[in-house]
This record gives structure tokens, sequence and C-alpha cells, in this order.
């Protein structure tokens, strides 16, 4: 029982990881984010590291993906990403979320 749940969670980890670094470079992310560096936006270790704690994290870290998000982080705002599925969306939220450091 218990070896089958830890299969199932790592293999659900494995599969998100490539495509969301395809879809995260497709979308121009990486121009603004990295996983460990602040460059325009925070790394992905900061935004892992601050909503750990909050079980509602990833489907708040979609709307903020699809609609923007301001006053967050500083001054820099981030643009909306609108036309991104909800399946894409919520595939960069949960890995953000999965940053290590
Ligand atoms: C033009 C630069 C830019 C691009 C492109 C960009 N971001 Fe951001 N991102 C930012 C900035 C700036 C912030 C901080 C916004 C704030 O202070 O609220 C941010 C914040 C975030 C956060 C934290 C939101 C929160 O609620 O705390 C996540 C997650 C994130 N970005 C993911 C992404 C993903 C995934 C993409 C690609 C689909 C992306 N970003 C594209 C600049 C960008």
């Amino acid at each position: 029982m218990t070896s089958s749940l830890l299969l199932a969670s790592g293999a659900a980890q494995a599969l998100d990881e490539a495509a969301a670094v395809e879809l995260a470079k497709a979308n121009g992310c990486l121009s603004c984010h990295s996983a460990k560096e602040k460059i325009v936006g925070p790394s992905y270790v900061a935004v892992a590291e601050k909503y750990k704690d909050d079980k509602d994290a990833v489907p708040s870290l979609v709307q903020s993906i699809q609609r923007g998000s301001k006053g967050k982080w500083g001054r820099t705002p981030m643009p909306a990403h609108d036309t991104m599925s909800q399946a894409d969306l919520k595939t960069l939220a949960e890995w953000v979320m999965s940053t290590k450091p």
C-alpha cells in the first residue's frame, strides 16, 4: 500500500518536470524568473518557500500567472498570461511549488 502511494507521487513529479520546463521556456517565464536567482520576478525557490504552508498555493499561483500579479513581491508587476490553458497553468504552478533550494 505505502509503496504504491510513494510510486504514484514520485511518478507525478517526474512527469511534470520536463513538460513544465518546456512550458516555461515556451511562455517566456524564464526571461523573468529562474529557479534560484531573482531576475525581474522572484526566484521559484523563494515562491515555493513563501507559500509552502498554504494549501491553496497552486490555485492561487494559477490565478497570479493567468491574470498577472503586482505588489506581492515588489514594485514590478507580472503581466497576465491569459491565453494559457488551465492545465498548463496548473502544471507551471505545481512545478514552481516543487522547486527545491
Ligand atoms: C515580464 C516579466 C515576467 C514574466 C514574463 C513572467 N513573470 Fe512571473 N513574476 C514577475 C514579477 C515581477 C513577479 C512579482 C509580482 C508581484 O510582486 O506580485 C512575478 C511573480 C510570479 C509568481 C508569484 C506570484 C504570487 O502570487 O506570489 C509566480 C508563481 C510566477 N511569477 C510565475 C511565472 C510563470 C509560470 C511565468 C510564465 C508563464 C511567468 N511568471 C512570467 C515577472 C514575470
